[in-house]
């Protein structure tokens, strides 16, 4: 993947300026690369954008689906109130397993919730379990099924609930109308679906920097 040396050196500078980290966040990017992790974590300054977003908002309960090994939910839940829960939703055993520990060193074990498992069966379980409405959502997981995670955000919504949802530019490819990489269908399907959806207000911004060229969409529950 093309990363630009001036996309990382700037991300540098901007996160040196702006973005103050600490020992749990350094040790989760450590161990990703020790580890030979997917590094499908958000950046830092993306981080901190989320962790501003659950301010903004004044969220109390957020709820995440992919958690990969917890960085972006221990920005969120640092946001949260005393009496805030996050949610959070992984298919891969190890990684909830990792994100546990993440949780545990970050003293945040009594707001974040990891419900392990496939999310295309927990997201219907905590419709069920009437869990939610959520103030925010932030759907990270595996792209074919954005569709299904964007229709069960949706459900699990109240009006001016966001959903932030990553990963919809990917370098570019959202454009290709010929693309046969699921991920890109699942996400072109889902931004077509948003398109067409009446009850919300949304848009997509393309994102460069250490984590090379992508996107966020922001989307607001009417
Ligand atoms: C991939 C997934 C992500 O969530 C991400 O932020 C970057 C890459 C991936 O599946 O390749
Ligand atoms: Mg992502």
């Amino acid at each position: 993947m093309t990363i630009l040396p001036e996309w990382i050196a700037v991300d540098d500078y901007l996160n040196n300026l702006l973005v103050p980290t600490d020992d749990v966040l350094e040790h989760i990017l450590a161990e990703s690369q020790a580890a030979d992790i997917p590094a499908m974590n958000v950046s830092p300054n993306q981080g901190k954008f989320l962790q501003l977003m659950v301010q903004i908002c004044g969220a109390r309960t957020v709820l995440e689906i992919g958690t990969l090994t917890g960085y972006s939910a221990i920005w969120m839940a640092r946001a949260l109130p005393p009496d805030g829960r996050l949610i959070t939703l992984e298919f891969e055993a190890a990684y909830a397993a990792l994100a546990r520990q993440h949780f545990e060193r970050a003293g945040l074990t009594d707001k974040i919730l990891v419900r392990e498992g496939n999310a295309v069966e927990t997201l219907p379980q905590l419709a069920e379990e009437q869990t939610g409405p959520f103030d925010m959502i932030f759907v990270d997981a595996d792209k074919p099924n954005n569709p299904t995670y964007f229709e069960w955000s949706l459900k699990l919504s109240r009006p001016g609930t966001l959903i932030i949802l990553d990963n919809v530019v990917r370098r570019g490819e959202v454009i290709n109308p010929r693309s046969d990489d699921p991920r890109v269908q699942g996400t072109q399907r889902v931004l077509a679906m948003i398109a067409a959806e009446p009850r919300v207000s949304a848009t997509a911004l393309q994102l460069v920097g250490s984590k090379g060229y992508d996107g966020f969409a922001l989307i607001r529950v009417q």
